[in-house]
């Protein structure tokens, strides 16, 4: 596999690492008090695949830390939460929340937030010793306004191209090795195709489109001029954002239209189980897990670097989970987040999940329990430039994201062309 090189220097945050900071505290004398403790319903997407295998991990810890509260599953099936936010957003509207759910640290929990759905938590954060846990940046970009809404459980890269070695050995394409830039990865899908592999590029619903957009995006614009799109000092217009909207035009040429539908892993399957139909996807850390439950290994049956042209970046994401207000077990959703954010529970989770913890205070020991690919990860997390993902909540509030998804749904029933779809996104992030 040719590793993801950490580019010294280029870190855009420095990520401190704290050796200080303990783990599995117990909540218990505060979290029971007075406040329910007897169950906790929890609405992740963690539904199917290796995704629920994530999610059972973490239940055990749970169950063995905080043994007198039950786990009430409350699972929306849907990657990257498409169909548990719609739901979400209902019962928050209409005062019933479950006691805590899964967001994405960063601008997607804005409007919850200024809506008044969610408890400040930030006593947790003391409480459970999680300050300097925590990276101070990951902390910074959770605070608004001096307070602290959720707790993460991990951290995902979604600038990933996984590769099937099937399909490059076709076209004698060295699967280990990342093209320079997105023109160069076309130019190897042409290859593909000419040597019969059909739709070399494997996309599939709306938010895997915008996913891969964001990473061509990065790729066409460096990680400077990307952050400050984001933080709404760039211009949706201008030329270099012109630029990656025509690159994603052409590369969805090489993608199947029948899959633009899928959730990721029907999408991906191909390239999971090596079948040569398939060459690469772009698509978050949470794949390995599907990888070893087909048996695949990573630098034999497939590969994996970083979207051409993204080589020293991290395109971040982290999970995280809330306490809404009038949740009906708050004692409960406590002792949940005390487990998420444990040291064994963040342990236990990622290295099922394919992610890396969102604590920075592991030791060299407990980094060892981590896949090599995990362990790269971690180290690229501290040394390369970090962005934030769009298609996955940390970069802009849920409403422009939604209409960004639908931009591209036009896009692809063809009824915006691509200046169409490039203005549609100026005119979404305009609403910001
Ligand atoms: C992301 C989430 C990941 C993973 C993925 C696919 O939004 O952060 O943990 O679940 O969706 O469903």
């Amino acid at each position: 596999m040719r590793r993801f090189v950490a580019v010294a220097g280029v870190a855009a945050l420095s990520l401190a690492l704290s050796a200080c900071g303990s783990s599995g505290e117990k909540a218990s004398g505060d979290a029971k008090g007075k406040e329910d403790a007897s169950q906790v319903d929890i609405v992740s997407w963690w539904s199917a695949g290796s995704e629920k295998e994530g999610l059972a991990a973490l239940q055990k810890v749970f169950e063995k830390q905080h043994p007198d509260t039950k786990f009430a599953n409350k699972a929306v099936s849907g990657g990257a939460g498409s169909q548990a936010k719609q739901k979400l957003q209902a019962d928050l509207a209409a005062h019933n929340p479950p006691d805590t759910y899964q967001a994405h640290a960063g601008a997607e929990l804005s409007a919850d937030i200024a809506a008044g759905y969610l408890e400040d938590i930030s006593s947790l954060y003391d409480q459970f010793k999680l300050r300097d846990a925590f990276p101070k940046d990951l902390i910074d970009r959770l605070t608004v306004d001096g307070k602290i809404y959720s707790i993460p459980s991990n951290i995902h890269r979604a600038n990933v191209v996984w590769v099937s070695a099937a399909a490059l050995q076709k076209a004698h394409i060295d699967p280990s090795k990342a093209p320079a830039n997105i023109d160069a990865w076309l130019a190897d899908m042409k290859k593909l195709q000419d040597a019969g592999v059909k739709y070399p590029l494997a996309v599939g619903a709306d938010w895997t489109q915008l996913e891969l957009l964001e990473t061509v995006l990065i790729a066409d614009m460096g990680a400077d001029i990307y952050n400050q799109l984001m933080d709404g000092k760039g211009d949706w217009n201008g030329a270099d954002v012109k630029k990656a909207f025509e690159h994603y035009s052409k590369l969805m040429e090489f993608a199947n239209p029948a899959l633009l539908n899928e959730d990721w892993e029907p999408a991906m399957k191909g390239i999971i189980n090596n079948d040569g139909t398939q060459a690469y996807t772009v698509m978050g850390d949470w794949t390995p897990p599907a990888f070893d439950q087909a048996g695949k290994t990573l630098g034999k049956d497939y590969f994996a670097w970083p979207t051409p042209g993204t080589e020293g970046v991290f395109d971040f994401l982290a999970d995280s989970f809330t306490l809404p207000k009038g949740a009906k077990h708050p004692g409960g959703t406590k002792a949940w987040l005390d487990t998420i954010s444990s040291k064994e529970g963040q342990i236990a989770f990622n290295t099922v999940k394919g992610s890396i913890p969102a604590r920075a205070d592991l030791s060299d020991e407990e980094k060892g329990k981590f896949s090599q690919y995990q362990q790269t990860a971690m180290k690229d997390f501290q040394e390369n430039a970090i962005v934030s993902s769009i298609a996955h909540g940390a970069a802009l509030p849920m409403s422009v994201t939604e209409d960004m998804k639908k931009a591209l749904g036009k896009y692809n029933s063809k009824s915006l062309d691509v200046a169409g779809l490039q203005k549609a996104f100026a005119d979404a992030a305009s609403k910001k």
